[in-house]
């Protein structure tokens, strides 16, 4: 879907106020000694773009209800698409920019950021004309929140072509106390065992990347391999720099 730049700019301008205004970005481990060049200059999400592997690629996630990601109640669009009026809703945007093929883990700080006040949902998406989205995610309600999300970027010939959200069916909280298992997807805990809402659990929302595919000269990105042989929690022990008070949350994981 063709958007004109006009309009793209003017939600950009919107979006990126409100990132600063009240989101946290923490990009987390490098695992590649060997320093790289940057050669992607496209820094906006609603632009597209060909990478390569270790390149900086720019993408964002949108928090919303449901129902706003959804043009006339039937298809869903990018959030770069105005038709959506997504920036005028009771929304959220948070920039992200990763380097391809590095596993990274995103952090999202919720101590003054309750996504059930914004609908709940999020949407990862970036691209213009070749726009890509992923479904929404439920991410929180006023009884639920689900802290720990696994993203999958897939690219060929280093376009981006998909991003998915990538699930283990509860497999890792099942039989664990202080989660509950939603809609046999979602590990999720009780919104009030977060801090500020009656609890003391650190409840940032934490979103580990995985890439697939090829990169613009067919070389194959592998962190999705890495990512899928490892158990989801088993991964945050790789995170030296993480929180404490984000790992003591998935302690009883490691
Ligand atoms: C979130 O922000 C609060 C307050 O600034 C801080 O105490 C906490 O450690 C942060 N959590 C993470 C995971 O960065
Ligand atoms: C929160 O979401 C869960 C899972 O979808 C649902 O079972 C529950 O009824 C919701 N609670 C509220 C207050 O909406």
């Amino acid at each position: 879907m063709l958007i004109s730049q006009a309009s793209t700019m003017a939600v950009m301008a919107v979006m990126v106020a409100v990132v600063l205004q009240s989101l946290m970005l923490v990009m987390a481990a490098d695992f590649d000694a060997a320093a790289t060049v940057n050669t992607n200059r496209v820094y906006q999400p609603c632009t597209d773009t060909k990478i390569q592997r270790l390149d900086g690629f720019t993408f964002g996630i949108a928090f919303s209800s449901k129902n706003s990601f959804f043009f006339d109640h039937s298809h869903q669009l990018s959030p770069c698409d105005v038709r959506l009026s997504l920036a005028s809703l009771n929304s959220q945007f948070a920039l992200f920019r990763p380097k391809v093929d590095e596993l990274s883990l995103l952090t999202i700080n919720t101590t003054d950021f309750y996504p059930d006040s914004y609908g709940g949902y999020m949407v990862a998406f970036a691209g213009r004309k070749y726009a890509a989205r992923s479904l929404p995610a439920f991410v929180a309600n006023t009884t639920y929140i689900v802290t720990s999300f696994t993203l999958v970027l897939e690219f060929q010939k280093g376009r981006l072509q998909n991003l998915y959200w990538k699930r283990d069916g509860c497999a890792s909280c099942s039989g664990k106390s202080n989660f509950v298992c939603l809609n046999k997807q979602d590990c999720a805990i009780k919104t009030s065992s977060c801090k500020n809402r009656g609890g003391s659990g650190d409840c940032s929302i934490s979103i580990q990347l995985a890439f697939s595919g090829t990169d613009r000269h067919l070389s194959v990105l592998n962190s999705w391999y890495e990512v899928s042989n490892l158990r989801q929690y088993s991964l945050y022990a790789l995170y030296s720099n993480l929180k404490d008070s984000l790992t003591s949350q998935y302690n009883s994981f490691f």
